[in-house]
């Protein structure tokens, strides 16, 4: 039977509704949720990316302010635009929009950003209370993984869950996720041996690689959920890292490229914006 595909935009645009609502309450109260982009360069997939977020700003009503900049912005300017943003009241969210051009260090400006701005979830305080259970912010791209699975209605606990790629921005994020929603998880790389076979003992499969349609149908075990993450570009058109057409045909649930991941993200990044804003307030109360 074939896959139900799972609508990532109509899931995205559900996430947007509730968010859209708590930004009206929070601005009638005099707190307008503000999230400052930081883009360098003229990378075009970045330059897609950032637009994107900002025309998702507008739609929930959150302040966004983009911040482009030359490819020839020092990584000194780059920190102390960072420290004008952790000082700005009116943002409660920063984020560093990645790749920047060659000689910039992306670690160090992230670990800049004040880590209950983080809106990205990529300082390493962030990505320390993920592994920890705290609270605090997590990544856009893991977090709308989780809300996709979560759709399908499956029971996560006690799932066989595959993540394919540790990258410290996707895989390792979900793969922590996933646990703390008690699925017995395996992260996969690239020095993982038979990676066919291990795909198949996924009954959740999260493949998040960059490798155009490594992962074909006769990876997958009958009936998974297969989220896919990849956006690779081709001649024609974007590439999920999953073969859609064999895939279609094995899983029980399948995220389609694009319409999949790529608009959870985004719903994400505003429902962290509007968490940052909440708990600068909280703060503010405070001091
Ligand atoms: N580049 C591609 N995806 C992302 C993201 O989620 N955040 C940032 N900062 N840069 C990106």
């Amino acid at each position: 039977m074939a896959a139900k595909i799972i609508d990532g935009k109509a899931l995205a645009e559900q996430v947007r509704a509730r968010v859209r609502a708590e930004v009206q309450e929070l601005t009638a109260a005099g707190l307008q949720p503000g999230l400052a982009v930081i883009l360098v360069g003229e990378d075009p997939a970045s330059q897609v990316y950032v637009r994107n977020k900002e025309r998702a700003c507008a739609d929930v009503g959150i302040r966004s302010l983009v911040h482009r900049l030359p490819a020839a912005t020092s990584q000194e300017e780059l920190l102390a635009l960072i420290d004008r943003l952790n000082a700005d009241p009116a943002v409660h969210g920063i984020l560093v929009q990645v790749p920047l051009p060659p000689g910039l260090r992306a670690d160090e400006l992230q670990r800049a950003v004040d880590p209950d701005k983080d809106v990205d979830g990529f300082h390493p305080v962030n990505a320390g209370r993920l592994l920890l259970g705290q609270p605090g912010f997590v990544p856009c791209t893991p977090a709308g993984i989780l809300e996709l699975v979560k759709s399908t209605g499956t029971e996560i606990a006690g799932c066989e869950a595959v993540v394919v790629g540790r990258s410290a921005t996707v895989g390792k994020p979900t793969a922590t996720l996933l646990l703390a929603e008690n699925a017995t998880v395996t992260v996969c790389h690239s020095k993982t041996r038979n990676l066919p076979d291990v795909c198949r003992r996924g009954e959740i499969l999260v493949v998040a690689v960059g490798r155009r349609e490594l992962v074909k149908g006769d990876w997958i075990r009958p009936g998974a959920v297969v989220i896919d993450v990849g956006i690779n570009r081709g001649e024609d058109k974007l590439y999920g890292d999953v073969e859609f057409a064999s895939a279609r045909e094995v899983a029980g649930f399948l995220t389609p490229v694009p319409g999949g991941v790529g608009p959870m993200t985004v719903a994400m990044l505003m429902v962290n914006t509007v968490k940052a804003a909440r708990l600068a307030a909280i703060q503010g109360g405070r001091g």
